[in-house]
């Protein structure tokens, strides 16, 4: 069955050419991958994305992801994404309605400049909301520049969705924790909002939020050598226990590029961790715990391929485009430019 569907992507893929860019992030399963053009964490994918010619960007990742793509896309470009039920959790847990409310009750309680910074882990509200303000988004792999940018112009920073990259990005930054306030889901304040230099929603990831320090202690026993890696969604408590940490492809390019017969220990998704392991032969791969991201493992092979045939019925005036995602105009120009800025910042022009 997946031989069979394996076979006519590839068919489609001959014909289609370069009118498509299938982009996949590291967390898709393997088959998906391996079809794939381009594999990469959220900013490699959406940088890679945004310099694509194709007419058509095939985004195999998770909803908030291929909208970004639609908001840097050019006019003549559609992105499809093969199945719209990959959504992501912790995007949900933030909107510009309530981020307003609490960006303006900051600008009241510390009387300073703010810019709120967006992890790219949201939808187009969001990013129009910090575009609109002179903020950015961020990724895992640029959330430490894109801050100490901010907090170099003696701006405050409003950080939303996820809590645990807010609060593992400030420890990197020795942020005392005086100056960090958290903001409840319920809009209340945990701290002293005059003194404070970052504000930060608590949203979560319900797949990093599974590893726990026990996960690595029990590890630790077991191999004396062991070098523990694990992504910034994970608690504070589990980042600062572990060796290392970063974006999924900074985890790929560490862990690729550790010494043969060395032992890791991976705090990340589980599909993940498993193709690492299996790309590295050499060294001893363990997952922390087998917690895998079921919106990402929605995408199959069977949508790949539905989303595939649709692209080429359409060019050949045989139907409407299926699976398409669009960025809302309402919210396009300043999504971009929050996006755009990240770039920016990120890419140091
Ligand atoms: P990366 O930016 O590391 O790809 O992470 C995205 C994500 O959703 C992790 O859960
Ligand atoms: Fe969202 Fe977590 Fe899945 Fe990443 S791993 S896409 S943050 S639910």
């Amino acid at each position: 069955m997946n031989d069979d569907l394996i076979y006519k992507i590839k068919e489609k893929k001959e014909i289609l050419k370069d009118k498509i860019t299938i982009l996949a992030h590291h967390y898709q399963n393997i088959e998906i991958v391996k079809l794939s053009d381009v594999i990469g964490d959220s900013y490699k994918l959406a940088v890679e994305g945004s310099r694509s010619k194709s007419e058509f960007i095939v985004f195999c990742g998770v909803k908030f992801m291929a909208e970004g793509a639609a908001i840097l896309a050019k006019d003549t470009q559609k992105i499809v994404i093969p199945d719209m039920k990959a959504g992501c959790p912790m995007a949900e847990m933030i909107d510009a309605i309530r981020a307003k409310e609490v960006y303006e009750r900051i600008r009241e309680g510390c009387n300073k400049e703010v810019a709120p910074v967006v992890y790219v882990n949201s939808y187009g509200d969001m990013k129009n909301f910090c575009g609109e303000r002179g903020g950015a988004t961020c990724t895992s792999s640029n959330a430490k520049k894109i801050l100490e940018y901010y907090f170099n112009q003696g701006k405050r920073v409003f950080f939303s969705p996820d809590y645990n990259l807010g609060i593992n990005t400030a420890k990197s930054l020795n942020l005392k924790k005086e100056e960090i306030v958290k903001v409840k889901r319920n809009l209340s304040f945990e701290g002293n909002i005059k003194n404070a230099r970052l504000f930060i929603w608590d949203g979560f990831c319900i797949v990093h939020k599974l590893f726990t320090t026990s996960d690595i202690i029990k590890l630790r026993e077991a191999y004396k050598d062991i070098k523990i890696i694990v992504h910034p969604e994970c608690d504070e408590e589990v980042v600062s226990m572990s060796d290392l940490s970063g974006s999924t492809e900074k985890i790929w390019n560490s862990v690729k590029d550790g010494k043969p017969g060395s032992i890791w220990g991976v705090g990340t998704e589980f599909n993940f961790v498993k193709r690492l392991a299996g790309e590295c032969q050499d060294k001893k791969i363990i997952p922390l715990r087998a917690s895998s991201c079921s919106n990402m493992e929605e995408i199959s092979l069977s949508d790949l391929a539905m989303s595939l045939n649709s692209i080429s019925d359409y060019l050949e005036g045989k139907g409407e485009l299926k699976f398409e995602i669009k960025a809302s105009e309402t919210f396009k120009e300043h999504a971009r430019k929050s996006l755009e800025k990240m770039i920016e910042i990120s890419e140091g022009k």
